[in-house]
């Protein structure tokens, strides 16, 4: 069976989705004019988000001086559709934080647990500023309180997949957002 006949609707194209990122990428740059950046990624979802606002960051004249990549593994959800609020570190970074100007880029915050969590452990580290990047949100079961300072795009309330997102590991590389038809669910 192909991968088309699992997905029942594309909620956000690729263009959209880099239309959105390139909005990201202008008002970060716009924030870090001059100065370096880390952007720091959670993977594994934000693999694809945080390598696209990286190019798109240094196609700016008047955007942060340097950019810097790194990336965190976490893991929140496993295998079950919502995460539980109990984060843990799989990998942590490998650049020391402290001083720096830090933007935390997840794919998509839900409950705010792992942003949350995230956050609060990374401002121990006394970077020189911390804030969050999504580019999915789904706002609508918020348990932690979180600030998002940079938002891509709305998603509906439901388990969505692709560009980073994925249903038990399948479907992270679509280069668009989707809804799975329901039979994937029960297969
Ligand atoms: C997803 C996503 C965020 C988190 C958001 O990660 O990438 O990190 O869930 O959920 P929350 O706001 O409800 O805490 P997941 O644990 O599925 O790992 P993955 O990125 O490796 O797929």
């Amino acid at each position: 069976m192909s991968y088309g006949e699992a997905i029942e609707r594309t909620l956000f194209t690729s263009d959209e989705i880099r239309r959105a990122v390139e909005r990201l990428a202008a008002a970060i740059g716009a924030d870090f004019r001059g100065q370096p950046l880390l952007l720091l990624g959670v993977l594994k979802g934000a693999l694809y988000v945080t390598a696209d606002l990286a190019r798109s960051l240094s196609l700016q004249k008047d955007g942060p001086s340097e950019i810097r990549i790194d990336y965190l593994a976490v893991s929140s959800y496993g295998n079950a559709a919502r995460s539980s609020g109990e984060v843990r570190i799989l990998r942590d970074t490998s650049e020391n934080i402290t001083g720096k100007n830090v933007v935390i880029v997840e794919d998509i915050v839900d409950n705010g647990h792992t942003i949350a969590y995230l956050a609060g452990l990374l401002r121990d580290r006394a970077p020189r500023s911390l804030r969050t990047c999504v580019l999915f949100d789904k706002p609508y079961h918020r348990q932690a309180s979180v600030t998002l300072d940079y938002v891509g795009l709305t998603a509906p309330d439901a388990f969505v997949v692709g560009y980073g997102l994925d249903y038990q590991e399948r479907y992270r590389n679509l280069p668009f957002l989707a809804l799975l038809r329901s039979w994937v669910f029960s297969e």
